[in-house]
């Protein structure tokens, strides 16, 4: 048993309906939906109005069918099983003029978005006029043999990053190229571009139909500077303490003698570590105890020392996560991004709790 991990099912649809702000969302569920669990977070965000999603894994697309047979599914990675897109009914990205024309011909009536390179650069079109190739080649073919032109797409590499000036200039060239493209004509029926950072900078962009949200839906703040009670989170990562132990000074403990206070003390063993999924830089910061802020003192792979005081008693709960020691807090203070600290949670080793809506355990 290493800790337990519990996850407020109301709170969370409340929070994700909060963080879309009424508008339309393509919800980002890659990778187990941010460590969440898919078929759980799937089903929160239906209930939460959310009826687009997005991941990287064709295996995550085809189980977000199973949970939500009438969604938008939304393949950001370039797929190369077309068949699976086609029994899916899934919306692919079309990457790159080499994928369409070695794909052309397999393409015919499936929903794509072109995907814009920008600044970030991971994939996508590097302009207009090879959009517009497409497009014009796309009208010299029978009609049924076409593709299903949807949407146009890209991804901001530094809406996150405050303190740098390319945010600015990766949302001119997205906005200069939608611009260039509806004034040759061309119109896409679904728009989408901006993550959780750039919603909270920018609000919804004029001509966007949809917002592609990840960390806001989950709880976490994109950024530090935006308030706490605008993103709640639903997540509570909690280990029981398996032993108390007073230590003299001059007295070490841990592997390597990792714990040695020169000074008479009192410890907790939690039975929660790096095992688990508690990442070694979050363990260089407080636990919380009966509402007080206590320090970590050593990381184990199944355990972690935490200097205590004469209130602590072995019944008590050791949190490492909840609303007072958010996640977030935890990345502005260099821990790791939102994303890095929920994708290390052992699902494995981690007892999990799902909430319901009146609080009781399922
Ligand atoms: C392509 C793409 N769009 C949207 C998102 C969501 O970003 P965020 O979690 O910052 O909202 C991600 C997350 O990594 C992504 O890779």
């Amino acid at each position: 048993m290493g800790g337990i991990l519990s996850i407020d099912r109301r709170q969370f649809i409340e929070t994700a309906k909060k963080s879309a702000g009424g508008k339309e969302v393509i919800a980002v569920v890659k990778n187990n939906a941010y460590n969440y669990g898919l078929e759980f977070a799937v089903k929160a965000f239906l209930e939460a109005g959310i009826h687009s999603f997005a991941t990287t894994s064709l295996d995550e697309a085809k189980s977000i069918r199973t949970y939500a047979p009438d969604a938008l599914i939304f393949m950001m990675n370039p797929v190369y099983d077309l068949e699976a897109v086609y029994k899916y009914n899934l919306h692919i990205t079309l990457p790159s003029l080499e994928y369409y024309y070695k794909y052309c011909g397999e393409l015919s009536g499936v929903n794509v978005h072109f995907e814009f390179a920008g600044l970030f650069n991971r994939s996508g079109f590097e302009d207009a006029s090879t959009m517009i190739e497409v497009l014009e080649h796309q009208k010299s073919l029978a009609d049924d043999v076409q593709m299903n032109v949807k949407g146009i797409w890209t991804h901001f590499g530094y809406a996150d990053e405050l303190d740098m000036d390319e945010y600015e200039i990766e949302r001119g060239m997205w906005l200069d190229l939608l611009n260039e493209l509806s004034e040759a004509g061309y119109i896409f029926e679904i728009v989408h571009s901006q993550n959780s950072a750039s919603f909270a900078r920018d609000g919804l962009f004029d001509g966007h139909t949809h917002l592609r949200l990840g960390i806001s839906l989950y709880g976490s703040r994109p950024y530090a500077l935006l308030p706490e009670e605008d993103y709640v989170q639903s997540l509570e990562l909690k280990a029981k303490i398996v032993q108390i132990r007073n230590i003299r000074a001059g007295q070490k403990c841990g592997y390597g003698g990792s714990y040695a206070p020169g000074f008479n003390s009192k410890i907790a063993i939690v039975d929660i570590g790096y095992g688990d999924g508690v990442l070694r830089k979050r363990a260089s910061f407080d636990c919380l105890i009966n509402g007080e802020r206590y320090s970590v003192k050593s990381l184990m792979m199944s355990h972690m020392i935490v200097e205590i005081d004469d209130k602590v008693t072995i019944q008590d709960e050791v949190i490492l996560y909840n609303n007072e020691m958010r996640i977030d807090e935890f990345t502005a203070l260099g821990v790791g991004a939102n994303s890095e600290q929920l994708g290390a949670l052992n699902y494995q080793s981690l007892k999990k709790v799902i909430l319901n809506d009146t609080g009781i355990r399922q």
